[in-house]
């Protein structure tokens, strides 16, 4: 959560310093400041809200400066807790937890000194100026040194006003250095187009930025020698490209995405793994806990291998049984979030072989990993993943394809079906009205359809703010079945033939309480029926890998409801993509 930026280079920094910010509004957009070291004078501009609210009154001149774009944790979302935080000489932004604040605040405030806002974070910069002696360096990482919890800090001193000194310790940062420019970040994606040489900072690394240069330092402020970071700058940018909104987008690219994906066999000793391992657990939060749990379906009915789909905050907590030497994948887009890297490095200390499964090949998650299994599907922006589940779900798939003795062959024209299917899916626009002011909203399914209708719940209640549940439909008449009375929107996931009948069963039973029943099938004769209000055909695939198709008309739905609710999809309330707080 939040993210912070910086600049050292010979063009005005605050233009750059937004239009990064803007870039990072996926991981916080309660608030967003700069801090700008003009002729060794520290000017801010700080507001509540989006980055675009500081635009004016951020107009200066300095060539130097950092910034951050936040998602509240101490404190309620406000200007005064917005970063940068200014005492002294100094200004800092945070990304992170301290988690001894209160502790260390007493400490600074018995030395009569004051603070402006609720924040943990502020604390950081009373530290840094009570160890300055001089030393830049040294400050912060004396001051650093006092605290517990996680950081990445970019700090400002008036004394040194060509100078922005970083420290990584749990939250990521990147370095991108080119000809008389020097840019810093959460992520590649707020620097990427500037097409940079890039660095990523280890954990307990500290970095000294001026124009065109960085000189990295470890814990112990020895100079480190750093390999820039391979990657493929391939005209990816998180831009919308036209569109009007980023979630909408990257449902576009899901076939691109899937066309992409493919069966991986290059990772020899991976592979060994994959095929002798007795057990699979899988660790995930959010959508990629989705992806996990269909894998489960996967591996079990087409392997015969016991797996496990754990929601990573709660595997962490009930001291999990990991098999020595058996396979743990950790599916992650961002690979920085904080439970899913928690429960992975529990996992591999308890003996486990962890793979990681992400979006990010540079992140947290790949650094903690034994293998590293790349989704490939490019930037994501929008807070409500799509296109990152659907490569989630191509990938393990195909593992699981693999290990049952396939060629990947399921893969093939799998690109051509989810074009069609994003096609039909615009049927679900006429869908909206029943759902705009629903008291609650059910999705359900059997098997891999259950699955689907979790995830189909979380996009709408993500992006839309009613309230909603994915339910297994077998399971309704045991209680949520009380729930439904009329006008309530059911939507029924129908992909395999052998349960088709069973989930019609509870579309009867929702309907004869009236509710108005909405179908995403793959089976026609289901769509026929009299009592479904609508329904989306969508083709039929392979009936294990469907939720890979089936999810497409739920991404849709959610975000027709989402701006048909005056609502952004792109940045709903409350929630940010990148959770790098437990
Ligand atoms: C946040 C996002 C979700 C995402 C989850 C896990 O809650 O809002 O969209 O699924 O984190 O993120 P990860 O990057 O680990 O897949």
């Amino acid at each position: 959560m939040c993210g912070i930026v910086g600049y050292s280079g010979v063009r005005r920094a605050a233009p750059v310093l937004l239009e990064g910010l803007e870039k990072l509004e996926y991981r916080g957009y309660d608030s967003a400041g700069i801090a700008v070291c003009d002729g060794g004078v520290i000017r801010i501009a700080k507001k509540k809200g989006r980055v675009k609210e500081i635009a004016q009154a951020a107009d200066f001149n300095g060539s130097v400066g950092i910034g951050h774009t936040r998602w509240a944790t101490h404190g309620k979302p406000s200007e005064r807790n917005a970063h940068p935080h200014v005492y002294g000489k100094f200004a800092i932004v945070h990304n992170g937890i301290i988690e001894n604040a209160t502790e260390l605040k007493e400490e600074c405030l018995a030395r009569g000194e004051s603070f402006a806002s609720e924040t943990d974070s502020e604390v950081l910069v009373h530290l840094v100026a009570a160890c300055y002696r001089g030393n830049f360096l040294q400050a912060v990482s004396e001051g650093l040194r006092r605290c517990q919890g996680s950081y990445a800090v970019a700090v400002l001193c008036e004394d040194f006003p060509d100078e922005i000194v970083c420290a990584r310790g749990g939250s990521p940062l990147v370095v991108g250095v080119k000809e008389g420019e020097t840019f810093i970040a959460s992520d590649l994606a707020a620097i990427a187009s500037e097409r940079a040489e890039v660095y990523v900072a280890e954990e307990g690394e500290f970095v000294c930025v001026k124009a065109g240069s960085a000189v990295f330092y470890d814990r112990n402020l020895v100079v480190k020698q750093k390999e820039r970071l391979q990657y493929d700058y391939n005209g990816d940018s998180p831009e919308k490209m036209g569109f009007r909104h980023f979630m909408q987008k990257e449902m576009s690219e899901i076939p691109s995405v899937l066309k992409k994906s493919k069966l991986i066999l290059s990772n020899r000793e991976f592979y060994k793994v994959l095929c002798q391992t007795k057990y699979i657990d899988i660790i995930a939060c959010g959508t990629a806990y989705h992806s996990g749990l269909c894998a489960k379906y996967a591996f079990e009915s087409l392997c015969r291998v016991k797996t496990e789909a754990s929601i990573a905050s709660e595997y962490r907590y009930c001291n999990p049984i990991v098999g020595k030497k058996s396979l743990v994948i950790a599916v992650s887009q961002s690979g920085e979030t904080a439970d899913t890297l928690a429960a992975a490095a529990l996992a591999k200390e308890r003996g486990a072989y962890l793979a990681a499964v992400t979006n990010v090949p540079y992140s947290s998650l790949t650094r903690l990993a034994d293998y590293v299994l790349p989704t490939d599907a490019g930037f994501e922006v929008a807070v409500a993943a799509t296109k990152s589940f659907n490569a989630q779900l191509a990938l393990l798939y195909s593992l699981a394809d693999l290990r049952s003795g396939g060629g990947g062959e399921w893969l093939k024209g799998a690109d051509a079906l989810a074009e069609r299917v994003l096609e039909v899916s615009e049927g679900v626009r006429a869908w909206t009205p029943y759902f705009l002011n629903a008291k609650s909203v059910y999705f359900i399914g059997r098997g891999v359809d259950y699955c689907t209708a979790l995830e189909g719940s979380l996009k709408l209640k993500e992006i839309t703010y009613l309230p909603s549940e994915g339910y297994p439909a077998g399971e309704l008449k045991h209680g949520t079945l009380a729930l439904v009375d009329e006008g309530t929107p059911v939507v029924a996931i129908i992909t395999q033939k052998a349960l088709a009948e069973k989930t019609m069963n509870a579309v009867h039973e929702t309907r004869a309480r009236g509710a108005r029943v909405f179908l995403v099938t793959s089976l026609p004769e289901c769509a026929e029926h009299p009592e479904v209000t609508a329904s989306v055909v969508i083709p039929a695939c392979r009936e294990i890998f469907s939720p890979v198709l089936s999810m497409i008309p739920l991404q849709k739905l959610a975000y027709y409801v989402s701006i048909a609710r005056g609502i952004d999809p792109d940045k709903p309330r409350n929630l940010a993509k990148s959770v790098t707080v437990e």
